[in-house]
């Protein structure tokens, strides 16, 4: 956790003191807001999350421990340090009991405070990692290094690159298994954020009742459930980056929330009626079509407007085929180590180049899987790849690939192949079976690349 994106209160009558503690705070890089009692504590903590408040136990009005039974009740993720007068042991004793992390006894030196501050900084930092781990937020996949040198990887990384510096928020579009989840992983790890928490929530697996709760969080009581106060994903991932997977699947009732969110910052707890403010990098992914699906109806247009400030479209494997071997190669180092011994042979080469992958690196990687585990001494073989829609299987030849339509070009190109394996490769014959002249069989087999070895 940086300092930068720690949010401190001072909450102290005494003026001098106050304004000290605020000013040398500031230079040591925290936001620092300062208020002189109780009354003000309370209206503060409700428009600002805090990550700590500093808290003078004696002051007029409403005191201390009172502020802190409020802070804890409804915002138990923010930590208390208590600063009391000397001869209050006994109110400090009683303010840990009511869950303020430490206390101070004034007048304390600066050294003495940032130790204490520092401490809660890590305390934080280690409950946040908790409950990232716990959560799965932090998913495995999408960690590995990008592979592909093809023209086609080469601009988006590029073009991710350039965006991961600014703040703008990105949304990347491709097919699924293309690699969207490790392009927003790469763009987190380039960013200035990298250091802050990178969260993710997959909006396609989340119950539409569930998921305003999860995103914003929601005060004990505000549904039946919610036996307590709960930090929604966007305070989680404030001074960091938020990852909305699967965005195109994000309900319609979730959405001006999420635009309003996007737009100033601010959001509020599903039962609460104070509106808090987060510091969060959106990226998104999705591998519909949200351009259509506004004009359809089914995404809110002003919503996509701001979720792809930029936009990072992914190719399919099959438009970037010349990278297959870089892929091959670096999923068996990933995932039989560097000292590996299994290898591709030149026809099983062959073979991956020539088959679409509809499921793009996903499938390959599967398909690799597979074929690791069925080869023999290390060495995998044309007969180990299990490729289920090679055209060659295809019952007529014509069909589409897994969750796609085939384009008319390619059931052309299939069924051309399939005619002429069928045959063994007989042009004169095949080209009459298929009602063209042997020259613009030629021509196709030419055009589409066609191998029959
Ligand atoms: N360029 C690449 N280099 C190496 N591995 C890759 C590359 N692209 C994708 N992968 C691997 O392929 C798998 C799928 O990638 P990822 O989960 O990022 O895809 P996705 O586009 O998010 O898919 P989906 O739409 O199904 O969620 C992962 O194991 C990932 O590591
Ligand atoms: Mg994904």
């Amino acid at each position: 956790m940086h300092r930068k994106n720690v949010r401190v209160l001072i909450v102290d009558d005494d003026e001098s003191y106050r304004t000290t503690l605020c000013t040398l705070l500031e230079t040591e890089g925290f936001i620092v807001d300062a208020v002189s009692d109780g009354i003000q504590a309370i209206n503060v903590v409700q428009k600002n999350s805090f990550e700590i408040v500093l808290l003078d136990v004696k002051m007029p009005n409403v005191d201390g421990l009172e502020v802190l039974k409020f802070v804890k009740e409804h915002y138990p993720d923010t930590e208390t340090i208590m600063l009391t007068g000397t001869g209050d042991v006994r109110i400090a004793v009683e303010s840990i009991k009511m869950g303020a992390y430490d206390y101070l006894t004034k007048p304390c030196s600066f050294d003495e405070l940032l130790a204490t501050l520092n401490r809660t900084m890590e305390r934080k930092k280690l409950l946040r990692d908790n409950l990232l781990m716990k959560s799965e937020l932090t998913r495995l996949a999408g960690t590995g290094e990008i592979v592909g040198q093809s023209a086609a990887l080469q601009k988006v990384l590029d073009m991710a690159m350039k965006v991961a510096a600014s703040d703008s928020t990105v949304l990347i579009q491709g097919p699924s298994g293309t690699g969207k989840e490790l392009i927003a992983n790469f763009i987190f790890k380039n960013s200035s954020r990298k250091d802050d928490p990178f969260v993710t929530l997959n909006c396609a697996s989340i119950p539409e009742t569930l998921i305003e709760s999860e995103l914003f969080g929601h005060e004990k009581g505000a549904f039946t459930d919610a036996q307590s106060t709960k930090q929604g994903l966007v305070e989680v991932a404030n001074g960091g980056t938020l990852f909305l997977d699967e965005i195109g699947d994000i309900s319609p009732i979730i959405q001006p929330k999420l635009l309003r969110f996007i737009q100033t910052g601010e959001f509020r707890r599903v039962g609460a009626t104070t509106t808090l403010k987060s510091d969060v990098r959106i990226i998104s992914a999705t591998n519909k079509d949200l351009a259509s699906e506004a004009a359809r109806g089914k995404f809110r247009e002003d919503l996509l407007y701001r979720i792809n400030v930029i936009t990072l479209q992914l190719p399919s494997l099959r438009e970037r085929k010349e990278d297959i071997p870089l892929l091959v190669e670096n999923f068996l180092r990933k995932k039989y180590g560097p000292t590996s011994q299994k290898k591709v042979t030149t026809k099983a080469m062959e073979k991956l180049m020539k088959y679409d992958w509809p499921g793009n690196i996903r499938e390959l990687e599967n398909v690799l899987e597979r074929a690791a585990i069925l080869c023999q001494d290390n060495v995998i073989d044309e007969d180990d790849l299990f490729l289920p829609f090679h055209p060659a299987h295809q019952s007529n030849f014509i069909g589409g690939k897994t969750g796609t339509l085939a384009s008319l070009r390619d059931v052309e190109r299939a069924h051309i192949e399939g005619v002429l394996r069928t045959l063994n490769g007989n042009k004169p014959k095949a080209a009459k079976i298929l009602g063209i002249s042997l020259k613009t069989l030629y021509t196709k087999i030419q055009q589409y690349g066609i191998r029959l070895d």
